[in-house]
């Protein structure tokens, strides 16, 4: 029965993901948000449905050519176990690497694509130093709690899934999740404009759907 259900949640979750996409949000986190979470000795990333780890790697890519990657800990986390373990592995078809690439570019990327890989068989497999930051977990939206008290959540076409009462629930996970000043980072067809928690949000990119916690930053 067990793997019976393992299989069905395999099959209905949408894993569809890829490196830095949307490259003009990772632009943005690059340019507009690091400069500012720099000005924290440390601060803590969540990855809210992760789905196999791309995203994971881009932030973690991110914040080492930002010279930034040491004073930061990524939570990857996901309800999907076989996503949350490719996440772990980091291993991807080798095929996915052209568009990573472009859109690692597009991005603002810094070195050539091909450092932080290496392949083999057809496949690529993510530099384990990239992850030497990163705790990957299982966590449920719809029926855990509280992550810790992160500075940047991203949650990306996850909610898009979501009926309004669930959407409701999982941004008042975030708010309380989130510290004062810190940023949620939604997909590009997600918006908390029609939710409660609005009102303690500022909009620092309606385009990139990028928020800011309102309230006192305490570095
Ligand atoms: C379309 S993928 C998005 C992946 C990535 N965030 C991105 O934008 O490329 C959606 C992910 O959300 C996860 N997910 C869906 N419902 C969830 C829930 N209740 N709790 C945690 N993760 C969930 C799925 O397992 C899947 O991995």
């Amino acid at each position: 029965m067990k793997r019976f259900f393992d299989r069905f949640l395999k099959h209905m979750s949408i894993t569809v993901t890829e490196m830095f996409r949307d490259p003009s949000f990772y632009r943005m986190v690059r340019e507009e948000l690091i400069p500012v979470l720099k000005t924290f000795p440390f601060v803590k990333i969540w990855h809210a449905g992760c789905a196999t780890g791309e995203e994971v790697y881009s932030m973690a890519i991110l914040l080492h050519e930002e010279d930034f990657l040491g004073r930061a800990r990524i939570y990857a986390t996901d309800f999907n176990k076989h996503s949350l373990d490719a996440a772990e592995k980091g291993v991807y078809p080798v095929d996915r690497i052209g568009l990573y690439g472009e859109n690692y570019r597009d991005s603002g990327g810094k070195r050539d694509f091909s450092d932080y890989y290496s392949t083999a068989y057809g496949l690529a497999k993510m530099k384990d130093f990239l992850k030497e930051r990163v705790t990957f977990s299982y966590h449920n939206l719809v029926t855990d709690g509280v992550f810790g008290e992160m500075n940047l959540i991203s949650c990306r076409n996850v909610l898009i899934y979501f009926d309004k009462t669930l959407q409701e629930r999982v941004f008042t996970l975030f708010t309380d999740s989130l510290r004062h000043g810190g940023y949620l980072c939604l997909g590009s067809k997600e918006t908390i404009n029609f939710s409660g928690v609005k009102k303690q949000y500022e909009v620092l990119s309606g385009r990139q759907k990028i928020y800011k916690k309102c309230g006192a930053t305490h570095v």
